[in-house]
């Protein structure tokens, strides 16, 4: 296990360049393997997910050469195995894109039960039901998921919740399926665009995605394609949160504003001041934030891997806000981390309630998961005196560099090994 050592009193300022979005890169690469031509991503943010998502692609038998830190080519003609295998899958949930993809390539799939971060119950009943509607058939043995057809055939398809996985998941199968497939109530994430965008770029042909109507008109095949992902909204959500939350002056840049209209608009109405430019944002604070209220939505919501570094936002407007978690049960695994540094939360259900306004003391507190993990280092960061953030794993699964990006706005922080923890603590001195 990893710390973070974290000085406090920082106020964040500077500029910072924002990395490729996780969310959609951890959905191109296992996409990339329905053509058998090469590929080319670029932009891709260097973490660990993106990490384990090439090693599994490699364990698949796709060939990957890299070009610098965020680009690579990938060569997925070879590819022989259908089943990625449990010791990789379990790091991330996303590996369950290799359902969709390799289904619309081999027509089989095998696939363990994915892990990912522990968010509350997260089930998969909707890509089940949308694969068995374009005519898989789905066998669940032993923690495995095993889905084949002998073709796959366009279907209508509605889904009883807004899922960003089953849509990116549906788009990738319903691509190479047999005449058209509509998909209702799906998620109008930009991740879902750029993965649109991407196929499209392949030869497939999806229309609507970022509305809630995706049309997807199946093709027996596809060519290669290059492609740069989009930017990252949450990472560059957290750094802008981070700048309100520590009295600082923090310039986001290569962003694209309209992914991040959520998150300007409720950092103006807190008091924090925000200019927006094409592919810039600088968010200032104020002395005197106003308390608000947060509730949690598909976007264009208020995302809820922003909720944690809102919430921490939050204990520092003097006042009462009120925070609904409206997308998953289990999201405020912070709540007692941040209760431990002085922050007064009381959850009832779904409802966060944060009486703000008293300084967070520092603390040893530990990441139960990336979001909350980022969350934890704001606050760090905002508290009087020094913090000790444990389990740090869990923020290089998401943010690309994230503690030199905080290095150059100005915070002091290193990491620990825990072994080297160990020592300090038996130390006699
Ligand atoms: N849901 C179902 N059935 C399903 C699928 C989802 O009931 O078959 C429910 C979930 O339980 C949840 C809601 O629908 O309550 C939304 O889940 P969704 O499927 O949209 O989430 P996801 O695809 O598993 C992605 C991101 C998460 C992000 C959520 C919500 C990726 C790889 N993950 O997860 O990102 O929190 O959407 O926006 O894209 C993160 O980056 O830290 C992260 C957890």
């Amino acid at each position: 296990m990893e710390s973070f050592n974290v000085k406090g009193n920082t106020r964040l300022s500077g500029r910072v360049k924002i990395s490729g979005s996780k969310n959609a890169a951890v959905a191109l690469l296992p996409a990339a393997v329905i053509t058998e031509d090469n590929v080319y991503l670029e932009n891709l943010p260097d973490i660990t997910d993106v990490r384990t998502m090439i090693e599994i692609l490699e364990n698949l038998g796709v060939s990957i050469r890299r070009r610098g830190r965020n680009a690579l080519d990938l060569t997925p003609g070879k590819l022989s195995k259908i089943a990625p295998p449990y010791e990789l899958v379990k790091k991330m949930r996303a590996s369950y894109y290799f359902m969709g993809s390799l289904l619309a390539r081999f027509g089989r799939a095998e696939v363990p039960i994915p892990g990912g971060c522990d968010l509350g119950p997260r089930p998969i009943d909707q890509h089940l039901k949308g694969f068995s509607a374009l005519g898989a058939d789905i066998n669940i043995e032993h923690g495995m998921i095993t889905l084949s057809a002998d073709k796959l055939i366009g279907a209508h398809i509605y889904l009883d919740v807004v899922s960003i996985g089953a849509t990116i998941n549906l788009m990738l199968a319903a691509a190479a399926a047999e005449g058209r497939t509509v998909l209702e109530n799906v998620a109008k994430e930009p991740e879902v665009v750029d993965l649109a965008n991407f196929l499209n770029a392949m030869g497939a042909s999806i229309r609507g995605a970022g509305t809630d109507v995706i049309r997807i008109d199946g093709v027996k095949k596809f060519s290669g394609a290059n492609h740069a992902v989009i930017p990252d909204r949450i990472e560059a959500g957290t750094f802008m949160l981070a700048a309100a939350s520590t009295g600082g002056n923090i310039t986001v840049e290569d962003v694209i504003p309209k992914h991040l209209e959520a998150i300007t608009a409720k950092l103006r109405e807190i008091g924090a001041r925000v200019k927006v430019e094409p592919e810039r944002i600088n968010v200032e604070a104020v002395d005197h934030l106003v308390p608000t209220d947060i509730k949690t939505f598909p976007y264009p919501g208020f995302p809820t891997d922003l909720q944690p570094p809102g919430m921490v936002l939050l204990t520092a407007a003097r006042g009462l806000s009120v925070i609904t978690e409206n997308v998953f049960d289990g999201r405020y695994n912070h709540v007692d981390e941040l209760k431990r540094m002085g922050a007064q939360i009381k959850v009832e259900g779904r409802t966060a309630l944060v009486e703000g306004g008293n300084q967070l003391s520092g603390a040893p507190i530990e990441a139960t998961d990336l979001r909350s993990g980022a969350a934890l280092i704001i606050a760090a960061l905002m508290a009087d005196g020094d913090s000790q953030v444990r389990a740090v794993e869990h923020i290089d699964r998401g943010y690309e560099n994230f503690e030199q990006k905080l290095i150059h706005l100005g915070a002091l922080i290193q990491r620990i090994n825990e072994k080297d923890y160990d020592q300090l603590s038996c130390n006699p001195e």
